[in-house]
């Protein structure tokens, strides 16, 4: 069975990180969160996947390549507008063929592995099988309707405004059979101008189609936002196996103490510094008179002097200098420069891009 992933968005709820970088390449404990999708359908022996970006020129096929160096095999197909979940499935059909298929959403992140879900749909009677998952607020996401059993859904809706069916959202994981593209041709384009894969699904309820539910075990983020991604990263973190403290006499110096489950990359350095796991430290990372908190992922070339940070993500290549007070639940893309001045006046200086944070 081959599966898509669906990476063409323009990632507006997590700007300015994804003015420059496709949100399926935002970093999550140092892997990008389309890697994990990508894991995640490998496993279950998906190998050959078709990835839907904006166009080819985007950074997702610079980095991804042809698949060799994730052992799966991959294709890409254009969107080059956004006009909804199912036109992007629409454009799959060449790669997908008549054979049932996975979509995969390239921004969620799961803790199951779906194994029984992925392996199983094609031996199954359904024509359609999607993963649900609980959420507080059912008016962000695809919503299901189980009310006549658990083991099909008879009607979804598509972020209700009001009197949501259940709790239950449709997180990003969907099985289908080819009457998807039927079913695609049929529906028109909601309020918010997109054609919408759970009007599809709907339309095929409509014609007595069954749609099999799947209730997701753990936890699952749809990471759109800053906030949620600095919550995946915290739960991926947190299932750090033990490893004890690295104590080589080349990368932990002077008078540092490192516990257990901090992952430190090749040629990184930690010196006269406390770090407490779980933390994962990428290659030529310095860190020096400093204090990592736990839950803290840093990217390769990163340079930490005289500074506090917990609970965060730095990205590749940034520099952090002298900073007053604890750095916490920050996202830092890559290249940023956070320090503070060195001289009098003492003042603030940003140079920020559109819908940046900064809270002092
Ligand atoms: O995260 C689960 C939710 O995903 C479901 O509960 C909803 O039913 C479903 O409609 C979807 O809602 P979102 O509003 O969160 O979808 P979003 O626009 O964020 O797009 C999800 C992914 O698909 C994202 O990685 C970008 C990609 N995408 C999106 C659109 C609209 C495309 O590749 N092409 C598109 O045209």
């Amino acid at each position: 069975m081959k599966a898509i992933i669906l990476a063409a968005g323009q990632g507006t709820r997590l700007r300015p990180v994804t003015l420059t970088m496709p949100k399926p390449l935002v970093p999550v404990a140092n892997k990008s969160l389309i890697a994990y999708a990508i894991d995640i359908l490998k496993d279950s022996g998906l190998n050959h996947i078709g990835i839907v970006v904006n166009d080819l020129d985007s950074p997702i096929p610079h980095q991804l390549g042809d698949g060799h160096a994730l052992g799966v095999k991959l294709e890409y197909i254009v969107q080059a507008e956004q006009l909804g979940l199912a036109h992007a499935v629409s454009l799959c059909r060449d790669f997908v063929g008549d054979e049932p298929f996975c979509m995969f959403l390239g921004d969620n992140v799961f803790q199951d592995k779906m194994e029984s879900l992925l392996t199983g749909f094609e031996q199954s009677n359904a024509e359609v099988a999607v993963a649900l998952g609980e959420v507080p607020d059912p008016s962000r996401f695809g919503i299901a309707d189980l009310s006549e059993g658990p083991d099909h859904i008879v009607r979804v809706v598509e972020k209700p405004k009001e009197n949501p069916p259940s709790n239950l959202a449709i997180a990003g994981v969907y099985l289908f059979r080819n009457s998807i593209f039927e079913a695609i041709s049929n529906i028109t384009p909601s309020w918010r101008n997109e054609l919408e894969i759970t009007d599809a699904i709907q339309w095929l309820i409509s014609q007595g189609k069954t749609v099999s539910p799947y209730i997701l075990q753990g936890w699952w983020i749809d990471a759109g936002k800053p906030d949620a991604i600095i919550q995946a990263n915290q739960y991926v973190l947190g299932e750090l196996p033990y490893t004890p403290a690295p104590e080589n006499g080349n990368q932990v110096l002077g008078s540092s103490e490192v516990s257990p489950r901090v992952l430190l990359g090749e040629g990184s350095q930690i010196i006269n510094s406390m770090v407490r796991g779980p933390v994962i430290i990428g290659k030529n990372v310095i860190i020096k008179d400093s204090y990592i908190g736990p839950y803290t992922s840093i990217g390769d070339n990163v340079r930490i002097e005289a500074s506090e940070i917990e609970a965060s993500i730095i990205m590749k290549d940034c520099a952090i200098r002298n900073i007053p007070g604890r750095i916490d639940s920050s996202l830092l893309a890559d290249n940023s420069q956070v320090t503070s001045a060195d001289h009098v006046p003492d003042a603030h200086r940003f140079i920020l891009a559109e819908n940046s944070y900064v809270q002092l």
